[in-house]
């Protein structure tokens, strides 16, 4: 065994987690729930959680975010438990930032939940523009707290996700300047980079997804909280090989694939990122592109894991993003999944009723696929809305459209446009979004 080389052994940080509770706080979990939230995002980034510590709050101490009586208690805990790392599990502002790191030293690392996602993200990122997108919101998540510290960090990264080659912290100092203001400067050069490069990217996307358009494909999109099991299911559906793990936001760039419904009518399904009870502002911002391509499909697929305690409010944050999005209206099927794992049947039964309209499903076994399907056909090609549209004449496209697919009522040559009065098929609505006449809506 003597060309053996010795095993390295990977030091694995121990994070000390703390969490508070804003009594005005409208929030989606409870204390205690988001902070085994937070204890998975930790464990999916690769830190081991050692302790936690809680405070109730009226509002944010505009300095250091909990009190300061509080700070030393975190201080002096994450000394004894050797924690090389404090997680938050809110964001905190560039001056609560500093003001922590000054009172708590620079031995260890504070880290706010938004920081821990955009890592999770870096790490998951596996398209072009996955990776640019994660990249500029950490670059944006960056800019306004960098002290000295993180120039430091900044220059180890060697670029956030740093799979897109990253220069930040090379640049020259020029007459007068401190190296702080240089790193800020490459870094302002480096998300304007950043910004010119996503727009190619997405130029190119929207040709692609114009000629989906035209082929006129209905597009099922599948939403849900991270780790409700989309992939799960896009890869039951589609018998696509996508990557699956039982981690958070293993998924993070959308994944179209084609599937037949029972008459052989084909759709587009696409998997989409996963959704999270307060999803940084940043990201949110920097994936508003891919998040948007959501609000133009014409169903969605509301995956739910049922199973998980918390399934009520996990659905309510993935409706409050939608909302977000303006894809609140879109026509949606809960699918409530993981029903293998229900011990007994009633359950099952139970969660129906609490979502009106879904399918129990088990994407890993199968069962409830064929109700699925069928479910989808009937909302994309048998319910028909009332609706009355007024389209401009140079929309010659969107008049014939609604001839072939829709049931005309009455149509009339108006100054603007034609008016037509009908039934549409609820997967073209979306098509329609703009022209849409609000008060003839039945
Ligand atoms: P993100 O990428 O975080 O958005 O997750 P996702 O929604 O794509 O979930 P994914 O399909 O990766 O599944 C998450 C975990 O749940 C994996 O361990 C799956 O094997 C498991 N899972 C998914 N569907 C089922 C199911 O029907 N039954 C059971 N028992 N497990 C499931």
């Amino acid at each position: 065994m003597k060309d053996s080389k010795p095993t390295e052994i990977l030091k694995i940080d121990r994070a000390l987690m703390v969490g508070v509770e804003l009594l005005d706080e409208k929030r989606f979990l409870s204390l205690e729930n988001s902070l085994s939230e937070l204890k998975r995002l930790a464990d999916t980034a690769g830190f081991e959680v050692v302790g936690q510590i809680t405070q109730k709050l009226n509002r944010p101490d505009p300095k250091t975010f909990i009190g300061s009586g509080k700070v030393r208690e975190v201080k002096n805990l994450a000394e004894e438990l050797l924690a090389d790392v404090i997680l938050f599990d809110d964001e905190l502002s560039p001056r609560h930032q500093r003001e922590l790191e000054e009172i708590i030293g620079r031995d260890i690392r504070i880290i706010d939940r938004t920081a821990l996602i955009l890592d999770i993200f870096a790490q998951h990122a596996n398209t072009r523009e996955g990776a640019l997108q994660v990249e500029l919101a950490q670059y944006e998540y960056r800019l306004p707290r960098l002290t000295r510290a993180w120039t430091h960090l900044v220059r180890q990264a060697g670029g956030g996700g740093g799979r897109t080659g990253g220069t930040a912290g090379v640049g020259l100092r020029g007459p007068g300047e401190t190296q702080l203001e240089v790193d800020r400067r490459d870094i302002r050069r480096r998300i304007s980079h950043l910004k010119g490069e996503l727009e190619k990217v997405r130029a190119h996307r929207q040709r692609h997804r114009s000629r989906r358009k035209e082929t006129n494909i209905p597009v099922v999109s599948l939403v849900g909280y991270t780790n409700a099991g989309k992939s799960t299911l896009i890869n039951r559906l589609a018998n696509a090989r996508v990557y699956v793990a039982n981690q958070l936001f293993a998924t993070l760039d959308p994944t179209t694939r084609r599937v037949e419904l029972p008459d052989g009518q084909q759709i587009l399904i696409t998997d989409t990122v996963g959704f999270i009870q307060k999803l940084p502002t940043t990201l949110v911002a920097a994936f508003r592109a891919t998040l948007e391509e959501i609000a133009e499909a014409d169903l969605l697929l509301h995956v739910v894991d049922i199973t998980h305690p918390h399934a009520m409010a996990q659905a309510e944050a993935v409706h409050a993003t939608l909302k977000d999005i303006e894809a609140d209206d879109i026509p949606a099927i809960p699918v409530l999944n993981k029903i293998d794992r229900l011990d007994n049947p009633q359950k099952a039964q139970d969660a129906l009723g609490a979502f009106p309209g879904a399918v129990a499903i088990s994407a890993l076994r199968g069962d409830g696929i064929d109700v699925l399907l069928e479910t989808v056909k009937q909302k994309l090609y048998e319910s028909y809305q009332p609706v009355s549209v007024e389209v401009p004449y140079n929309q010659g496209g969107l008049i014939s459209l609604f001839h072939e697919e829709g049931q005309v009522e009455s149509i009339a040559n108006q100054y603007e446009g034609v008016h037509i009065k009908g039934k549409l098929p609820v997967r073209l609505l979306s098509r329609f979004k703009g022209y849409i006449v609000d008060d003839h809506l039945g």
